[in-house]
């Protein structure tokens, strides 16, 4: 199934491909696309990325030369949907996976790399995180309507629905005004630092990746059965003024026929 590059504000894409490698290969290609668009529209590209093992193979295709070639890296922000709250040093830092499988292979500038500090305190960091957020896209007022739109933001998905560090039982989940916060994830007993939600949509593209079986089953609740009166976390991501896209290996498509996955 393929997907129109240039689908219309609130669209919900989705894209099914066979296996964990090929999805690496089109979320790779829809970066290099992304962030042409963004420099020859308005000079950058800002990106935040997303946690977890999934993006990995992703990160490790961006520093090959296909494709870290193609990408105007002075002209990039790498910023980060969310951070585990421990040392930047530690294995399980989102901030570390993506320096060792790219970010040290790139000529991006330091100062573009954006990082959430995981070893400051939760709610000091999320501030701060915030306060060099608003310097990046110039937003200082603090009013209800100032969310900036990322140019790219890259999310997973949980297999209890949730996204970023905005889990089900969560606190961040809630956020409405703040676009940092910290909040403590009960499910995996850990600080988190996450970008807010209101945040994420409104955001110019986002772009979830999903692979394995584990995933299945919350697939088929996000789009075939919502069986949450409340909707789950990553089922609440619709970019008002943005275009989120879906793309799933099949064996997370494997109990949503693609026959009954419709964009929105
Ligand atoms: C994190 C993530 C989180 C992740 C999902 C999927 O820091 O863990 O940001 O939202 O994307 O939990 O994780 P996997 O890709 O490891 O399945």
């Amino acid at each position: 199934m393929e997907t129109n590059e240039h689908a219309r504000p609130g669209a919900r894409e989705i894209q099914v491909v066979a296996t964990p490698e090929e999805l690496a290969y089109v979320a790779a290609e829809t970066v290099v696309l992304r962030a042409a668009d963004a420099i020859r529209d308005h000079g950058r590209f800002i990106v935040a990325l997303s946690g977890g093992s999934t993006p990995d193979s992703l990160f490790h295709l961006l520093a090959t030369s296909a494709f870290a070639s193609r990408i105007d890296w002075q002209h990039v922000h790498v910023c980060w949907g969310d951070e585990r709250c421990i040392s930047p040093r530690d294995a399980r830092s989102n901030y570390r996976m993506a320096c060792d499988a790219f970010l040290e292979r790139v000529p991006i500038p330091t100062a573009h790399v954006h990082r959430m500090r995981g070893e400051d305190a939760p709610q000091a960091a999320a501030a701060a995180y915030e306060a060099e957020l608003r310097e990046l896209f110039n937003v200082h007022a603090p009013h209800d309507d100032d969310f900036p739109a990322f140019d790219l933001i890259l999310l997973g998905l949980g297999a209890d629905g949730h996204t970023a560090s905005l889990f089900p039982d969560g606190t961040a989940l809630r956020e409405q005004r703040r676009w940092v916060v910290a909040d403590y994830a009960k499910s995996v007993s850990m600080w988190r630092i996450t970008l807010t939600l209101p945040l994420i949509n409104a955001s110019h593209h986002v772009l979830f990746l999903v692979a394995g079986a584990d995933k299945a089953e919350v697939v088929q609740q996000i789009f075939i059965a919502p069986t949450h009166t409340v909707l789950l976390p990553a089922a609440r991501v619709a970019p008002t003024r943005g275009v989120v896209r879906w793309i799933l290996d099949s064996a997370a498509a494997a109990t949503t026929p693609g026959s009954r996955i419709t964009s929105a």
